[in-house]
């Protein structure tokens, strides 16, 4: 994986042998337009676009011969006006014209926000996961982007594209490694080999210790593999900070469902079950990368999902570290049951701001399609969220946890059912109402529980489909830069 220079000026650059300029075409009517400050000069004037099949259509790419040159086309539609349409125009460029060292871009650039989406779509599309092909690797070649235009790009804004993309790249690599070589404690030492960065420290807790700690939900997810479970706690406390945020993922290196085994077509895809976990440990490491003077406690709760002769049993009770108890009737509702140890242990922290984050439940899929996260929780948690999710241009939808679908978890012998077999109504929502019984109070006199929200990325997390914008196929990375996001608008506030 290369990392990318970027270079940003309002002089056009002299091409190269080894270099593409790309211009963008918008339409004007029907027409195509040419737009860029040196379109003039690349000598495209005289040609004929329309006969050369040259589209204007937004993110449609083309490449024509001109005199001794090559010289690319992006299409831009009705024309970059958003930052998140430059960062899936980035998108397009990066994944179109990787096959040089050196690419100018010269298309019209209205602001410096604009700007950096576009070059953080380009950083972000070079992720190839080829670690296990053993033949020919297709990589990007691409070394240097030369962006034209007067628009300012300071050098810290340039670290905070590396340090996302490199943050993306680390959290693709772990969701997309078969279960076969990610198991739990292989996770967590990759993670722990990760995390020399000042101001983080890292504790591993292996069965021994989730025992002590009464982590019930993780173990017993955990007792069908003979690859034991680990809870993962990842802490970035530099001096200044003030505000506190705790982040809780759910890492299921592979989920088969275990005893309530998954059907063949359904298993496919749960080596991504491991998703919220990477997300929130690579979203911890770029936030200490940056230095925001934050606070961060990272729980990845980290098991294997099997079938054995010393899994759980459907309608098993276990008793959770917080006295709840919980009938498991399906042992495929897994995910919640490891994520509840990470909710009591980050609610014992009393954080500012509680955020967690799984791969929950297929319902996510049904409700909200592909690329939409599902965000459930209090009211300012999910403000917090929208936010930085905008601002990251990451899609994510406020879904209610309606309370009248709580009570169909009632058990006969304990506090609740993990889930309600035969009623799939709402079924991403019912995945949030349990886990909120997991999280704490703000204080112990107060009624009010602790500003938390929850994040579904079941299906989002993954790109099983063709690649589209800024998305690779495979995993996506999706949320981590909205997580980074949501630290530094804590920050801003902070410091006001
Ligand atoms: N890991 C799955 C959820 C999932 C499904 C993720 C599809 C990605 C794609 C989760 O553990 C699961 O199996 N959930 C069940 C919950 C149900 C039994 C309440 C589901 O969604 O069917
Ligand atoms: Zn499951
Ligand atoms: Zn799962």
């Amino acid at each position: 994986m290369t990392s990318i220079s970027f270079k940003v000026s309002a002089s056009v650059p002299k091409s190269t042998s080894d270099s593409i300029s790309v211009y963008g075409v918008g339409l004007d009517g029907k027409d195509l337009k040419l737009q860029g400050s040196g379109a003039k000069l690349a000598g495209l004037k005289s040609l004929n676009l329309k006969a050369l099949s040259v589209s204007g259509a937004f993110e449609a790419t083309s490449r024509l011969s001109v005199g001794s040159t090559v010289v690319g086309l992006i299409g831009l539609g009705g024309g970059v006006t958003t930052h998140a349409k430059a960062r899936e125009v980035g998108g397009a460029i990066g994944r179109a014209f990787n096959d040089v060292k050196s690419l100018t871009i010269d298309i019209p650039i209205a602001s410096s926000e604009i700007a950096l989406a576009l070059l953080e779509g380009i950083a972000i599309v070079q992720y190839e996961y080829n670690l296990y092909k053993s033949g020919e690797k297709k990589s990007s070649a691409l070394k240097t982007v030369n962006l034209v235009t007067s628009k300012t790009v300071t050098k810290a804004d340039l670290t905070r594209v590396a340090v996302l993309s490199q943050a993306l790249n680390q959290t693709r690599d772990l969701v997309n490694a078969p279960g076969n070589d990610l198991y739990p404690a292989k996770m967590a030492e990759i993670v722990k080999s990760q995390s020399k960065i000042p101001g983080v420290t890292i504790e591993i807790w292996d069965e021994k210790k989730l025992a002590k700690e009464k982590c019930t939900g993780i173990l017993s997810v955990g007792q069908g593999s003979v690859r034991g479970p680990r809870l993962v706690k990842i802490t970035y406390a530099p001096v200044k900070a003030k505000a506190h945020l705790a982040l809780v993922g759910k890492g299921i290196t592979f989920d088969t469902g275990g005893i309530s085994l998954k059907p063949p077509l359904g298993i496919l895809g749960m080596k991504y079950d491991m998703a919220g976990a990477a997300t929130i440990a690579q979203a911890t490491f770029a936030i200490a990368k940056l230095g925001l003077p934050i606070k961060v406690t990272a729980f990845l709760c980290i098991a294997e999902n099997m079938p054995s002769g010393s899994a759980t049993r459907p309608t098993d009770v276990i008793t959770f570290r917080n006295g709840k108890t919980v009938e498991i009737i399906n042992t495929d509702a897994e995910g919640r049951l490891v994520m509840a140890d990470g909710l009591i242990l980050a609610s014992e922290l009393k954080p500012d701001l509680l955020i967690d984050i799984a791969t929950l439940t297929g319902g996510a899929r049904v409700a909200l399609g592909n690329r939409y996260t599902g965000l459930m929780g209090e009211d300012n948690a999910v403000a917090a969220i929208e936010k930085a999710a905008s601002a990251a241009g990451e899609l994510v939808w406020h879904m209610p946890l309606a309370e009248e679908l709580f009570d169909l978890l009632k058990s006969d012998i304990a506090d609740f059912v993990n889930s309600r077999l035969g009623n799939p109504a709402g079924s991403m929502l019912v995945g949030g109402l349990f886990l909120r019984e997991f999280v704490g109070l703000a204080s112990p006199k107060s009624k009010e529980r602790l500003n938390w929200a929850h994040l579904d990325f079941a299906t989002a997390a993954n790109n099983d489909l063709a690649p589209y914008g800024y998305a690779v196929k495979g995993a996506t990375g999706s949320m981590v830069r909205t997580l980074v996001t949501v630290a530094e608008q804590m920050a801003a506030k902070q410091k006001k």
